[in-house]
């Protein structure tokens, strides 16, 4: 991952940490960029080996509810300008606003998949993990204030979950 103090492929399907030895882990717009079946149902199950049995697991994505919403309701017009108000530089190049809708499915090319709570809760299920249960991001920057605020609720499904087994 880029800016990372360790350079891990999470599409490789085998994480490079000893069983039962991760506590937390947090993963902001990370599974968005993974093939479902191929790379993060693989990927959520060797987090099911690497974690200890009260491990944490908190993930962020881009909400396909949200997005699917926003697109009905306006076009993407107020999520677009959320956008805009947390990244200034960001522009459509003049295409009219549900290309912003285009935008967060795709990344230019770098999504695979948006999720809503319950497909993210089935893929996590398939690795075996529980309780899963949407958050908002200030509970987990509650638990883990080292990590940047991205005042992105309005667009993103943030969960809680944890590992059953
Ligand atoms: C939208 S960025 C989010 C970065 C950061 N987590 C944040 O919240 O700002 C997506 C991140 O996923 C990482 N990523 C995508 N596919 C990956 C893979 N197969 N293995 C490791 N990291 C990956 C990219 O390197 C990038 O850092």
């Amino acid at each position: 991952m880029s800016g990372s103090e360790r350079d891990i492929d999470l599409a490789a399907g085998r994480l490079p940490f000893p069983d039962g030895s991760v506590t937390a882990v947090v993963m902001q717009h990370v599974v968005e960029h993974l093939e479902l079946h191929r790379q993060l149902v693989p990927l959520f199950q060797e987090l099911q080996r690497v974690c200890t049995d009260d491990a944490v697991l908190w993930i962020s994505c881009p909400d396909l509810a949200k997005v699917c919403a926003a697109y009905a309701t306006d076009r993407g017009q107020a999520l677009k300008e959320d956008r805009c108000r947390r990244w200034p530089e960001y522009t459509l190049g003049g295409a009219p606003v549900q290309q912003f809708i285009n935008d967060l499915f795709q990344a230019r090319g770098r999504h695979r998949n948006l999720f809503d709570l319950e497909l993210l809760t089935w893929a996590l299920g398939q690795a075996g993990f529980s309780a899963v249960e949407r958050i908002e991001e200030a509970d987990l920057l509650a638990a883990h204030p080292e990590f940047p605020p991205r005042h992105d609720d309005e667009q993103s499904l943030y969960v809680r979950a944890r590992k059953s087994r």
